[in-house]
């Protein structure tokens, strides 16, 4: 265990904006830095960094913290993981506990596997670029290939000569302990080295650790196995690795997507091109583990198969796996017998980029199109393709993107929708009838619980008419009152005023607000503070308008009565109920919060109507995707504001 001392030396050294830059182009904004934020896709930059605080902060998608907090996030590393990292960037030396007898052994064993098997992927290297036979076969063979050095060298490629026991009798030399070389499959059983005449390919783990290897027959002709594996130990399980995600997984952030294809030289050729968020499922089929992998770092999977019968079986295996787990699944199919690594090299990086606009198929018409080639007219085999058609959508989770998926499977099958929603459901049903009783409960979405808080407000109005107008009219207040009495003061530490800072927050709501006059006095300071005007409680008394006057002496003057415990009960979130109360910051966060996660609620139900509306089924989906966006958004501000208050 690494000592508290240590982990406290860490911590007070590391500054989030020498973190953050290792990842994020950063430039300066007044006392803070902004970049595009590495958590999530976007076109401008909501990703502030604050030194004077030392910690980020996205407002976009809501992540933020530490600089200990931001390794974990973007390696996905643990604690600990996390502070080693930064130990060794600034080169702090960690001084470590006494751990049990047990825990001892079990990292000893980790972490001499890992040094063995990074010993054992220099010597394969170094085999490959110093030896002979490694430079005239090994490089040969990968030239001939078209692979560029610079490419092997990020691969971490090796050579294993044609001899029995190289490798062994040097690692014996070096110290290694033939235990351990046994174990992870080096050498076998017999004593011989496992990878003879073979080229090296590493497998590392997502932080960039060697896990195992397998090793290619050289010999296109020799009957034996094309590719051999290392055997699963503790560090290696096959299930949950993912071939090259230590090297994709910035990128797949960016891109917001991933890129599925089967084999290692696929991955290795198209990072070669300049696509960089591709990973490979190394041979078996996809596991929940490595979706779940795949989920920690984007929502879009595209699966990259090839033509052939196989690649299709196994695309289809994929996609409700993916669909499960709540990803969006795209598939695309390599044609004229090629794989992604042939194909590139046909059509280049241009070509590919095409491909996958063009080629690359939402799963539920890649489905379609298959299943109507092979069954034509035959009405027993329709019937089969409609079940296997409903069952994939029945996995999608979210219940306007399935409605979506119906009503589209519907119109290209061309039978009755209705039809189609009463199968899927009956599906649901039994799924969820299997699930646990926990499980179930946390089918209740939260769209749900806002419904009935609305509607337990609505009936707590009708009683208390006096007070209440419509809808999140007293929100909206509390946030006009903070424009009015704090809006020219500092916001925190900030180079900017409370008033900026509301604005600023709420600028993509206003036209949400109930209250149109609210709404109107919110654009304008918009609009002055865009000017670098700057408003207070006078210009909002004296305002020519004079229902803004009035609005303004009311607002300001008279205390709302009203009960603590309506935020409980009702949803209700107000703290400055005496005109002379002053808001803190945190209060002021909190308001904002709880403001926009209803008005992002409302945003949710508008898109909904338009994605009824929409013309075509592409705008369906885009629209779909802006939903799932909103509604992650939506989702952290209710932990933010409901975690807050339990
Ligand atoms: N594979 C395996 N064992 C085999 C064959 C294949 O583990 N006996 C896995 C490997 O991960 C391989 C992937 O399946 O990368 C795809 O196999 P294949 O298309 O045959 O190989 P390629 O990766 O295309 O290799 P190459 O281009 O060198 O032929
Ligand atoms: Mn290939």
């Amino acid at each position: 265990m690494i000592a508290r001392s240590s982990i406290q030396k860490v911590v007070e050294t590391s500054r989030v904006e020498e973190v953050v830059r290792d990842y994020v182009d950063l430039k300066t904004r007044g006392s803070n830095l902004t970049g595009l934020c590495p958590f999530h896709k976007e076109k401008t930059p909501s990703f502030s960094v604050s030194p004077s605080k030392n910690i980020y902060k996205c407002f976009g998608c809501g992540k933020a913290g530490s600089p200990v907090d931001f390794i974990m996030e973007i390696e996905q590393y643990t604690f600990p993981e996390a502070i080693r990292h930064l130990a060794k960037k600034y080169r702090i030396e960690l001084e470590e506990t006494a751990q049990t007898q047990e825990s001892i052994d079990e990292a000893l064993e980790v972490q001499s596997l890992n040094i063995v098997n990074q010993w054992a992927l220099e010597y394969y290297s170094a085999q490959l670029w110093e030896s002979d036979l490694g430079r005239s076969i090994g490089l040969g063979y990968f030239k001939e290939r078209g692979f560029l050095e610079t490419t092997l060298r990020k691969f971490d490629i090796g050579f294993a000569q044609d001899e029995y026991q190289a490798f062994t009798t040097e690692s014996i030399k070096k110290g290694y302990s033939v235990d351990l070389l046994k174990k992870l499959g080096l050498t076998s059983s017999t004593g011989n080295d496992f990878f003879r005449n073979r080229i090296i390919f590493p497998i590392h783990n997502q932080g960039g650790k060697v896990i195992g290897f397998a090793g290619r027959v050289l010999d296109k002709e020799a009957k034996v196995a094309k590719y051999i594996n290392s055997p699963e130990t503790e560090v290696y399980k096959k299930s949950k690795t993912l071939y090259g995600l230590h090297l994709a997984k910035t990128a797949i952030r960016k891109l917001g997507s991933c890129i599925l294809v089967e084999g290692y030289t696929d991955v290795m050729s198209l990072v070669q091109s300049g696509i960089e968020n591709v990973v490979a499922s190394s041979g078996t089929s996809l596991t929940e583990d490595q979706v779940q992998l795949i989920k920690r770092h984007c929502e879009n999977v595209i699966i990259l198969y090839d033509g052939d019968d196989a690649g299709i079986k196994a695309a289809m295996r994929g996609i409700d796996m993916i669909l499960k787990e709540g990803l969006n699944v795209y598939i695309g199919l390599i044609p004229d017998r090629d794989d992604p690594d042939s194909f590139i090299r046909k059509v280049g990086y241009e070509g590919f980029q095409k491909f996958l606009q063009e080629e690359v198929k939402d799963f539920i018409l890649f489905k379609i199109n298959l299943l109507k080639k092979e069954t034509q007219n035959d009405p027993i085999q329709r019937a089969n393709v409609i079940n296997d058609i409903v069952g994939t959508i029945a996995k999608i989770d979210d219940p306007v993107k399935r409605s979506v998926y119906l009503q589209n499977a519907a119109h290209f099958l061309n039978i009755d929708e209705s039809t189609l929603i009463s199968s899927a459901n009956k599906l649901i049903k039994e799924d969820i009838k299997n699930k646990s009783f926990s499980a179930q409960r946390k089918a209740l979405d939260h769209d749900e619980q806002i419904i009935k808080e609305q509607e337990e407000i609505i009936s707590f109005k009708k009683q208390n008419e006096p007070y209440l107008h419509k809808g999140d009219e007293f929100q909206e207040r509390e946030i006009l009152k903070i424009l009015m009495l704090e809006g020219d003061k500092k916001w925190r530490q900030e180079n900017i005023t409370t008033a900026q800072f509301l604005v600023g927050n709420l600028n993509d709501v206003i036209d949400y607000f109930d209250n149109k006059l609210y709404a109107e006095v919110l654009q304008q300071v918009e609009s002055l503070l865009k000017q670098g005007e700057a408003v207070n409680l006078n210009y909002f008394l004296h305002h020519p308008d004079k229902n803004i006057s009035h609005m303004a002496i009311e607002l300001t003057s008279s205390p709302y009565v009203y009960s603590n415990n309506w935020a409980d009960k009702y949803g209700i979130y107000l703290l400055g109920n005496q005109s002379d109360m002053e808001y803190s910051a945190d209060d002021v966060e909190k308001i904002i919060k709880h403001i926009k996660y209803r008005k992002f609620h409302k945003v949710i139900l508008d898109i909904d109507q338009q994605i009824k509306a929409a013309p075509s089924f592409e705008e369906q989906i885009e629209l779909v995707k802006a939903r799932e966006e909103l509604k992650k958004i939506k989702n952290n501000l209710y932990e933010e504001v409901w975690g807050g208050f339990k």
